[in-house]
């Protein structure tokens, strides 16, 4: 009986380990000098930012689609000027990227969640969120489910975000191109915050921003060079399939209503030659 207590608990363990990724084994360190560090034998890892750099990372290897998440805690207090980006992006003129910009503000102001999706290096595909939450008060999960149907962006599980996969009606879709993690928090004065308005107040600096349950384990994802196709076991959970149940566009729906502040697809000055194609489109 103990020593069947022990090995569950033991499998306890290492289950544990095998979920929550550790930073060093998942990412390098690749700028800022030394403003970015990984503690707690790796389950943490911060950004820093002050007058001189900002600092970030990115992933050691590079997805081919995944269901990704990583929980972030964000500058806290005045963060006004301050941008946390946490995105996947290819390489090349024609990048395909997905984008989680956390777009901070002064202190009690709501921060702005921005995201975007680019293919073959054509973005303007912006939309803008508040959160239902303090995001500089606690970590929370932000997820990239990324498979050959569609993207879904969630927070906490929730999805505000879709951008299906409209090849079809000639809309590109990121489907080719491996992708690496980035994150970075950086100085974007000149336009994050009230459209600029607002700057950064160096006195509350250095800036910190923080990272933890870095989990790719539904993932196609690969640090050697990649070959077609790419060896990979999607996992019992079938995400490489997935698209938003009808609950899953009940709570977009709600998020949207709610929380959303912007969307390209309503925004019909930007767009006087037509709107883009996908945005007609179911
Ligand atoms: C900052 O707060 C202002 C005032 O509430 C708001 O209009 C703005 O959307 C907030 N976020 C950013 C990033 O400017």
């Amino acid at each position: 009986m103990a020593a069947f207590a022990l090995s569950l608990l033991f499998a306890g363990i290492l289950a544990a380990t095998a979920s929550a990724g550790n930073f060093y084994d998942s990412f390098d360190i690749t700028w800022g000098d030394g403003r970015a560090s990984i503690f707690e034998a790796g389950q943490l890892l911060t950004c820093t930012l002050d007058k001189i750099s900002g600092s970030g990372f990115q992933s050691k290897k590079e997805y081919l689609f995944g269901k990704i998440d990583m929980q972030l805690k964000l500058v806290a207090g005045n963060s006004a000027g301050t941008v946390t980006a946490y995105y996947l992006s290819s390489k090349g003129e024609q990048w395909d990227e997905i984008d989680f910009e956390f777009l901070g503000n002064v202190t009690g102001q709501p921060y702005v969640l921005h995201t975007n999706v680019f293919t073959q290096g054509k973005g303007n595909r912006e939309m803008q969120f508040y959160l239902w939450f303090d995001p500089t008060a606690d970590f929370h999960t932000y997820t990239v489910l990324w498979n050959p149907l569609n993207i879904m962006f969630m927070v906490d599980g929730i999805l505000i975000r879709v951008f299906k996969n409209h090849e079809a009606e000639g809309v590109a879709y990121p489907k080719s191109q491996p992708m690496r993690i980035y994150s970075s928090l950086w100085d974007a004065d000149d336009w994050a915050t009230q459209g600029g308005r607002v700057k950064i107040d160096w006195s509350n600096a250095p800036f910190s921003a923080s990272y933890r349950n870095f989990n790719d384990g539904d993932s196609c994802g690969r640090t050697d060079v990649w070959s077609w196709p790419v060896p990979c076991n999607p996992g019992s959970d079938s995400w490489m399939w997935t698209t938003p149940s009808s609950d899953q566009f009940g709570q977009m729906k709600w998020v949207q209503d709610h929380y959303m502040i912007y969307n390209y697809c309503s925004d019909f000055q930007r767009f006087p030659q037509g709107m883009p194609p996908e945005c007609s489109l179911n």
